[in-house]
């Protein structure tokens, strides 16, 4: 028997995967898999009536705590970020893939199918996944393979021809028909794309947004805000100890209500395409600037240049999806030796849009008052003296050199 496994979202084209698989792909049996890394509850009760209605062997895995604690959290550690997006999406799909493996090995299943197009950038991550921990199974993918035409040939699927095969093939379509924006939502962010949004200069209009307030709408007092840290991960808000899980809602929560987390970015896709892309990340735009002050506060300076290139490697493998690549080891292993010393706590001020940071404390602080404070005649001011005087050496003999040439010409 042929099975397949589809990773299903319950949307517009991961439910018309399902006919497909079984009248173009000829597989006997189709596995539906949602996995749960936040979406709205509503999304994941529409993919399991749709699956039932659509008679396939259905699976829901409960997967937010560990995306939290596996997935969100090494990305707080690394600073994880790509041309400014907190890689919200892209950490997610390592996850689904992980959870579809899981029931393609429980079900003895032969393939894999997946709804994603050829032009982004989840087909590399899903794949790879699926590849590295199975790779003897077959992977399918309708959507990038396009429509079927009579004469053999295929071509890219419109959406009215989506619609148009649903209805003939019993698959219910009755509330994704009408969306214009294509959504992407899990626990560390929400990705918006589609529609106008395509227009690097169309302004997002406030209706993409579900998380943040428009900065019209926003509280009209700032907000003080503690984060305690703990090896590098956030663990407690206002000396309040928190679960990973309730932590990052909460902050999701209050951040949004000062319009904290929109990010409108264009973003280098993969394969080299440009794309606009908006986000809503309001627990991300509050703990990543908290996590980096810590560590400028208890990190040396060369720790601090270096642990950015670090930072910058583990983002692009993120993003690249390559989260069982031996190289994020790598990097995982000095992030977690320099973590055990970012414990402490920082002060951010969220306010009309924005969150800054205004105070930092640790026991591994690097910082003297005593030596720094203009108060203070701890630092004896002439031993600069000599520091300065060679300061800049060789560039002033540069310049030395290249006016003395000038003269002489
Ligand atoms: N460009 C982002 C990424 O590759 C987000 C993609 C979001 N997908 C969506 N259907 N809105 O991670």
């Amino acid at each position: 028997m042929r099975t397949v496994v589809l990773v299903y979202s319950g949307g517009l084209d991961t439910s018309l995967c399902i006919p497909l698989m079984r009248q173009e792909y000829h597989f006997d049996h189709v596995v539906t898999v949602t996995v749960d890394v936040g979406q709205p509850a509503e999304d994941i009760r529409q993919a399991e009536q749709k699956a039932q209605a659509m008679g396939t062997e259905h699976y829901t895995v409960d997967a937010k705590e560990e995306f939290v604690r596996e997935y969100i959290f090494p990305a707080i550690r690394a600073n994880g970020d790509y041309e400014g997006y907190p890689l919200s999406t892209a950490i997610a799909r390592p996850l689904i893939a992980a959870k579809a493996v899981e029931v393609a090995r429980k079900v003895g299943a032969t393939a894999y199918g997946h709804g994603c197009t050829g032009k982004g950038n989840d087909q590399f991550r899903l794949e790879y996944i699926m590849r590295t921990l199975t790779p003897n199974l077959q992977i399918v993918a309708p959507m990038r393979e396009g429509r079927l035409l009579p004469d053999g040939k295929r071509e890219p699927w419109t959406r009215s021809e989506e619609i148009q095969y649903c209805q003939e093939h019993g698959v219910p379509i009755s509330q994704t028909v009408k969306k214009i924006w294509s959504i992407d939502e899990n626990l560390w962010g929400r990705s918006i794309e589609g529609g106008r949004l395509e227009e690097p200069d169309f302004m997002p209009p406030d209706e993409i947004f579900q998380w943040t307030c428009s900065p019209a709408d926003t509280l009209e007092e700032p907000q003080l805000l503690q984060i305690g840290f703990t090896n590098g991960v956030p663990t407690s808000v206002d000396d309040r100890e928190m679960a990973p899980l309730d932590l990052i809602k909460s902050l999701h929560q209050i951040a949004g209500q000062h319009g904290v987390g929109r990010v409108d970015v264009m973003e280098d896709r993969m394969l080299g395409l440009k794309v606009r892309e908006n986000y809503e990340c309001p627990a991300a735009a509050v703990l990543l600037p908290a996590h980096r002050a810590l560590e400028a506060l208890v990190c040396t300076r060369e720790e601090l240049r270096f642990k950015a290139l670090v930072d910058r490697q583990w983002g692009e493998l993120a993003y690249h999806g390559l989260w069982l690549d031996p190289l994020k080891e790598d990097l995982e292993a000095f992030i977690a030796h320099i973590q055990t010393r970012v414990t402490g706590a920082v002060t951010m001020r969220l306010f009309k849009g924005g969150a800054s940071v205004v105070g930092r404390s640790s026991d591994w602080a690097l910082y003297s008052e005593d030596l720094a404070s203009f108060d203070s005649k701890t630092f004896d001011q002439s031993e600069s003296i000599g520091n300065v005087k060679t300061h800049g050496m060789q560039s002033r003999m540069y310049w030395l050199l290249k006016s003395g040439r000038s003269n002489s010409s």
